[in-house]
């Protein structure tokens, strides 16, 4: 590098950091440009060219779209669960995505914790300032960008994240405005995740309860994304392209769209469907599963009708204070499909994807032998 083009450089990313400082600092997220009435991206949002929406446009990617099943008899009807394992194990091995339907949680259950989630994101500033935080050990923790100061460019979204099992929050513990539907929501998805567990179990040939023995199920993590409206969406994005590093995620989105895959070299949309849930492998199950299911890749675009908002259930266990290991399946290797991946734990694994931040490339590498 030339050194009028390194001072540059140095230059560019001072201001950087002390723009991400400065907008850390008012700890009133995306939300708080919005409401200050901004109608021009500011820098820290843009990204590079060639991730940006535009550059992928691809007039072709509606062939096909990640299956829906439905769940509907799988406890009692021996043929139908039998149909739906297979259509899970293909799902995962192909898409590692799908959406589930018939899943057991009441409709007004999941209007409520999206009210809850928006009334949290758009409560007075003040109130909502008492939950920013980037100390991962806390219980509820609310920001813009867990990896703000580390990914290329930032995301045009606010989380609040909160540790919702084992252990159960107290009500006092949690925001006021959504703690009870946060509570009642978790208690549902820990039970479709249960499900899930067993289904996945039996599709690998394995007894149905081996996710669960070995505490896949026991960890979950609600995170309520805000993805407010975008003056210039074509130059950011809501989520960068990243695999979840999780066992599993559940996630419920509203009706505004913007979730992708990315499936055979496509960015495929993710089609909001009523009263669905949008089920994911986590970079865990892929490592344990020695690549037969896949963790995809996914991302979110930038919308300007917004806000748009979602609500991701992760079964992990990092918060936990266990050592479990994690590898590949000793009963799914052979001499023809030899492990993939060196042993990890959660914590392991998770400190390294929040170290990486969301740069594009997959945390999974990191481990292959
Ligand atoms: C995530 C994620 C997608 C969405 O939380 O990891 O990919 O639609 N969310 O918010
Ligand atoms: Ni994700």
């Amino acid at each position: 590098m030339e050194a009028t083009t390194l001072n540059q450089f140095h230059h560019e990313n001072g201001d950087r950091q002390s723009e991400l400082k400065a907008f850390d600092e008012t700890k009133a997220g995306v939300k708080g440009l919005i409401d200050a009435g901004i109608t021009k991206l500011p820098p820290i949002f843009i990204h590079p060219k060639t991730t940006q929406n535009s550059s992928n446009i691809n007039p072709t990617a509606d062939k096909h779209s990640i299956p829906i099943i439905d769940l509907e008899g799988i406890h009692g009807n021996e043929m139908k669960r039998r149909e739906v394992v297979e259509a899970i194990g293909e799902a995962s091995k192909t898409w590692g995505f799908f959406q589930v339907v018939n899943h057991g949680i009441p409709i007004n259950v999941l209007e409520e914790i999206m009210s809850g989630v928006r009334g949290f994101h758009e409560q007075d500033t003040e109130v909502k300032k008492e939950w920013y935080t980037r100390d991962r050990s806390r219980r509820v923790v609310y920001n813009c960008n867990f990896d703000l100061y580390t990914a290329p460019a930032a995301n045009w979204r606010d989380t609040i994240f909160c540790f919702m099992a084992p252990n159960p929050p107290h009500p006092q513990e949690l925001p006021p405005v959504c703690s009870d539907i946060l509570i009642k929501y978790s208690k549902e998805v820990k039970e479709v995740g249960g499900v899930l567990f067993e289904l996945l179990s039996e599709a690998l040939g394995l007894n149905p309860n081996y996710f669960k023995d070995i505490e896949c199920s026991k960890g979950l993590a609600v995170l309520g994304h805000y993805y407010p409206p975008c003056p210039e969406p074509d130059l950011t994005l809501g989520n960068t392209k990243h695999s979840d590093d999780t066992f599993l995620t559940i996630l419920l989105q509203d009706d505004i769209g913007g979730l992708q895959v990315f499936h055979q070299n496509q960015w495929v949309d993710v089609p909001p469907s009523p009263g669905a849930l949008v089920v994911n492998i986590g970079d865990l199950l892929q490592l344990m599963t020695n690549d037969r299911f896949k963790s995809s890749e996914h991302r979110v675009l930038a919308n300007q009708c917004g806000p748009r908002i979602s609500v991701a259930g992760f079964f992990t266990t990092y918060m936990l204070p266990s050592s479990r290991v994690c590898g590949p399946i000793k009963e799914l290797l052979s001499d023809e499909n030899r492990p993939k991946y060196r042993e990890t734990t959660v914590k392991e694994y998770v400190a390294h994807f929040h170290a990486k931040g969301l740069d594009g490339t997959s945390a999974l590498l990191h481990f292959k032998l």
